[in-house]
Parts: structure tokens; sequence; C-alpha cells
């Protein structure tokens, strides 16, 4: 087990896992590389019945990246040049990214110092009549209020694109991510809970259109319903990208998925214990909405003096690592082109005190009470 273990505490211990899931790993990727690559995509559409049963969606396609798929999710929602798009500015640079490649225009809601998701009570003010989508980020795996996002959405005629890249195996409402969104996206990068060794992601949605759409964007604008066409190129409906998820990476995620429901548990139960551990020290934990249930990538808690206490933690060997900091919208590239980045003094302040400690289904509880007493001590001093 100690194979790979840089760290005393590290963020990822994927290579353990996947030694023991070995023979399985190897049993689905043997007929791709060594009878026919033509297995691929029986393995990718496999994985992808199997992941829209999981997350009760129902149609699931796997392309190349989270990246990619939000950009074919805001495609498929009709996303184009001089729409707005409201979103965080609390993300990956690709959320903001991809709306911007578009040609849309983001416009940034501040969020909420309890689960540093979007604050839903700052939307409506925001909307106007350039508005047509809002994209909630499920960030460090704490679900996003997309349920109250719901109502406003279909009063004002907006699309949902959830960005769930980050929480595979969260629930919100007794429901997969996913539930109240038009479109979700959950990323297989692999520090991400259901992770590939490379890059990948799923997008789902329960909308036959958007799905249609996807199918054609994803396979460079073909449309395989076009039956009685005379010759093939016929089929080919609009420009179109290449990037399904690769059936190696699609092999991977599909001998892992049957294990997220267990690792999503263990997960909690670390988080459980280091909140438990670190009350009463001078740190702020994250508090949740009764009906949210998060996956936890890691474990995102503030502190004064943030760069102090990362070098800390670092040097005790826990894999400590600053997401999301500084805020998009601080980033040279995004100096122009979003809106509403002076009106955001919550993300702005989370910006400054979040670390993120490393949650792992393979810690043990000697690692979690090695982080809590380490941090106790990096506090009090
Ligand atoms: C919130 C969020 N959205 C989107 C992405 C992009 O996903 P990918 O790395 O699969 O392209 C990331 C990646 O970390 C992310 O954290």
């Amino acid at each position: 087990m100690q194979k790979h273990r840089v760290f005393r505490v590290p963020r990822s211990y994927a290579s353990a896992t996947h030694e023991t899931l070995r023979a399985e790993i190897l049993g689905v990727l043997e007929p791709i590389i060594f009878d026919s690559y033509r297995h691929s995509s029986a393995i990718r559409e496999k994985l992808e019945h199997s992941f829209a049963n999981q997350v009760e969606q129902s149609y699931a396609v796997a392309v190349h990246s989270g990246t990619i798929g939000l950009f074919l999710a805001l495609q498929a929602c009709g996303i184009g040049p001089g729409d707005e798009v409201i979103t965080v500015g609390n993300s990956d640079i690709s959320t903001t990214g991809m709306i911007r490649q578009c040609g849309a225009i983001p416009v940034l809601c501040d969020v909420l110092e309890t689960d540093y998701t979007i604050n839903p009570d700052l939307v409506e003010g925001l909307i106007t009549d350039k508005t047509r989508a809002i994209l909630p980020v499920d960030l460090h795996g704490h679900p996003a209020n997309v349920k109250q996002l719901r109502s406003l959405a279909d009063q004002y005629h907006l699309k949902i694109i959830e960005d769930a890249a980050l929480a595979c195996g969260a629930l919100d409402y007794d429901k997969p991510l996913g539930a109240f969104a038009d479109v979700c996206m959950y990323s297989f990068a692999p520090f991400k809970p259901l992770g590939s060794v490379g890059n990948g992601a799923m997008i789902v949605t329960n909308d036959e259109a958007i799905h249609l759409r996807l199918r054609s964007l994803v396979g460079y604008g073909y449309d395989p319903r076009k039956t009685n066409v005379t010759v093939g190129y016929q089929n080919y409906v609009e420009q179109g990208y290449n990037v399904p998820l690769d059936g190696l990476q699609a092999a991977i995620v599909l001998v892992k998925l049957p294990y997220l429901k267990k690792w999503t548990a263990q997960r909690r139960a670390i988080v459980n214990d280091l909140y438990k551990g670190l009350s009463g020290a001078s740190a702020s934990l994250p508090t949740f909405r009764q009906e949210s249930a998060p996956t936890f990538r890691s474990y995102a808690i503030g502190v004064d003096n943030q760069f102090e206490v990362y070098q800390k933690l670092l040097d005790a060997g826990i894999e400590t690592v600053i997401h999301y900091s500084p805020p998009v919208y601080r980033y040279t590239v995004n100096s122009d082109g979003m809106r509403n980045s002076d009106q955001l003094p919550v993300t702005d302040y989370l910006a400054t005190r979040v670390v993120n400690l490393p949650v792992t289904p393979e810690l043990t509880p000697d690692d979690t009470d090695y982080m809590i007493n380490t941090l106790k001590d990096i506090l009090k001093k």
C-alpha cells in the first residue's frame, strides 16, 4: 500500500485503488488493446448507460474532458454571442472560459459563505433581457441549490447548465446532481471523486433535444437518425467536433463506477471525523443545507494566514491545495469580458481563506488524526 505515497497524507491514492482493481481493469482493457479498438465504442456506450442509470437521467454522453463537456452543454442549450450566463467566480477557469468560448458573457454572482456555492437569492437581480442561462457550480463537491434556481429559470425561460465536475456521488434533495438542471456535467479527471487516469467527463440530461444535439456535436456533426440518405455525407447536419471519451479511459471509469457509493460514504466519514476534530479550532468549517449531501473532493476550510497555514501543512506532509484562489476574474486573461466582478465580497473573502485538506477514500483514521492534530497545532501558534 505504500506505493507512490510521497506525502504522509496524500491528496489522492488512486494508484493503490487501481491495484486492488487490477484484474477487473485489465479484463476490460484487454479486448480494446489486443483484439480491436472497435471495442472502445461498446465500452463507452456501456459506461454511458450505467452512468445515466446511476444518476437517474435519461441520457448520458461521454466526452473527452469536463472543459469540452461544458462547452458542448452550453452549445446544446443554444448559448451564443452576446448572451449572458449567470455563474460564479470561484471555479475552475474552464467554467467561465467555456461561456466565453461560446461568445457569451459570464455575469458573476456572489456565493454563500456557508458552502461556497452560488447564492440563489442574488441571481434574480442579475437577470437582464440578454440572460439565457444559469451555470451553478457544485464547488468542492458541495451541491449548489439548483432546486431553488429551477423556479427562477422557469419563470424567466432560462436554461440551467450544472457544473458538477467535482461532485460525482453527491445528492441534493435525495436526488443525484443534475435532477433540477437542463444539462449537467461530471468530470472524470484523475483528482475527481470518480477519476480516470487521463481526461474524461459525462454530460447528462433528461431532455431529448439536448441529447441529440450533444451527440451530433461530439461526433463531427453527424446525425445517425438520417437513414434515408443516398450518400453518407448527407448525414452531416452541422459543423461538429470529434471529442468522445477515449475507450481506455471509459474502461477504467466503468470498472470504478460500482464503487462510487462506497467511496462517497468513506469521503463523508473522513470529513465527519475532521469536522468533529476541528470544531473549536480557529478555522471556519463549511456548513450545508439539510437536504445537501456533498461528496467531498477535498475538505475546504477557511483559515487566517492562508498561505502560512498551507505551507506548514505541506511541510508536515499533508498534501494541501489552495483551489480557485485568486478567483477567475482576477486572472489577466479575464481582465475584460465578465460582468459584476466588483460585487463579489464573499467570493473575494473566501479566496483569501480557503485551504483544501486532502480527502480520499483510502485515508486511515490515523491519517485523519494526524491532520487534526497537525492543523490544531499550526492554528494555535
Ligand atoms: C468546477 C470545475 N469545472 C470544470 C472543470 C474542468 O474539468 P476537466 O478538468 O475535466 O476539463 C474543473 C476541473 O477541475 C472544475 O474543477
